[in-house]
């Protein structure tokens, strides 16, 4: 067993440049032993190293073969540095850290994402759709910039052949070939066909700004705040809780979240915090 500080090697098995400044690394551990004691929950994240320093990232796909994927946006000088490595490349990293999704959720789902923000709900798409037993339907509202920074695009669109699914796309800015809506993410809630707002649960990542207005406007027509799960970032070092970091009042993002139970976080975010 491997404790929360050692980073674990990992080899960068494909590289798909997904964006002008996004790319996705398929990563595989170098020893048996650590691809063995790896699993994650969808939702939790782990923390990337490379020679420029550590930074969170979601845990964006997995599979049975042993790798799994993270998509990363340039930001700064960590994400820019990891985003150039190569097939063949090692990288490391520790995790899985945090609090995922509620996997055991019964009645329909409404998930909204913005941008990068769909990359941790993506596994728990998966999840629930490939389990026959889950007799919910999934309600997917995504937004972009435009349709040049579209991720993702390839899971959207197959989850829009699905009868358990329905997806609603928005850009704030279209083009001619956008086959979405054009403004707000938020604005498509009006575009949802008659729900009980009251038994729905929704699931949101993205800005915050974004999740704010989802939530105000979703509460206007019942939602109740402990069927609301939001996953938040906060600037990360430790990743495990010990550092104080990422806190947003009496919360460790790192340990606590990322995803919340929205009661937990909701006087801290009505006072910007
Ligand atoms: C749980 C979690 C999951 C994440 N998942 C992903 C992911 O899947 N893909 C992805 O591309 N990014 C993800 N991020 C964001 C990613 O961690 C930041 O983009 C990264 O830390 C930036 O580091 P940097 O050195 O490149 O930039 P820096 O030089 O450190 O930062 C550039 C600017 O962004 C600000 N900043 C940096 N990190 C954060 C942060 N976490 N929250 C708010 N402001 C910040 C800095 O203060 C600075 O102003 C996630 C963050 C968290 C907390
Ligand atoms: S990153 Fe150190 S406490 Fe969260």
């Amino acid at each position: 067993m491997m404790d929360s500080y050692t980073p674990r090697s990992v080899k960068v098995l494909e590289r798909f440049q997904e964006t002008a400044n996004t790319v996705t690394l398929r990563l595989g551990f170098t020893a048996t032993v650590q691809a063995s004691d790896y699993a994650f929950k969808p939702g939790q994240f782990n923390m990337l190293c490379c020679d420029e320093g550590e930074i969170p990232i979601s845990i964006a796909g997995a599979s049975e073969q042993g790798y799994f994927e993270h998509t990363i946006s340039i930001l700064g000088r960590v994400s820019q540095h990891l985003s150039l490595a190569q097939q063949g490349d090692y990288l490391a990293l520790r995790g899985p850290f945090g609090q995922g999704w509620p996997l055991d959720k019964s009645a329909d789902l409404l998930i909204i994402t913005g941008g990068i923000g769909a990359a941790p709900l993506l596994p728990l798409v998966n999840h629930y759709l490939s389990n026959p037993h889950w007799q919910g339907h999934l309600y997917l509202l995504h937004g972009i910039r435009d349709e040049e920074n579209f991720l993702f695009r390839k899971q959207f669109e197959a989850w829009q052949g699905s009868d358990k699914a329905t997806v609603l796309l928005s850009a704030n800015r279209a083009t001619d070939t956008w086959q979405g809506e054009e403004g707000l993410v938020t604005e498509r809630i009006n575009d949802l066909p008659h729900l009980d707002f009251k038994k729905l649960t929704m699931l949101s990542c993205g800005p915050e700004v974004m999740m704010k207005d989802a939530i105000k406007r979703l509460e206007e027509k019942g939602l109740q705040d402990e069927n609301i799960y939001i996953s938040l970032e906060r600037n990360m070092h430790c990743g495990i809780g010990h550092c104080g970091h990422c806190q947003i009042g009496g919360q460790f993002v790192c340990k606590n979240g990322p995803v919340f139970a929205y009661p937990k976080l909701k006087r801290s975010l009505q006072l910007g915090l």
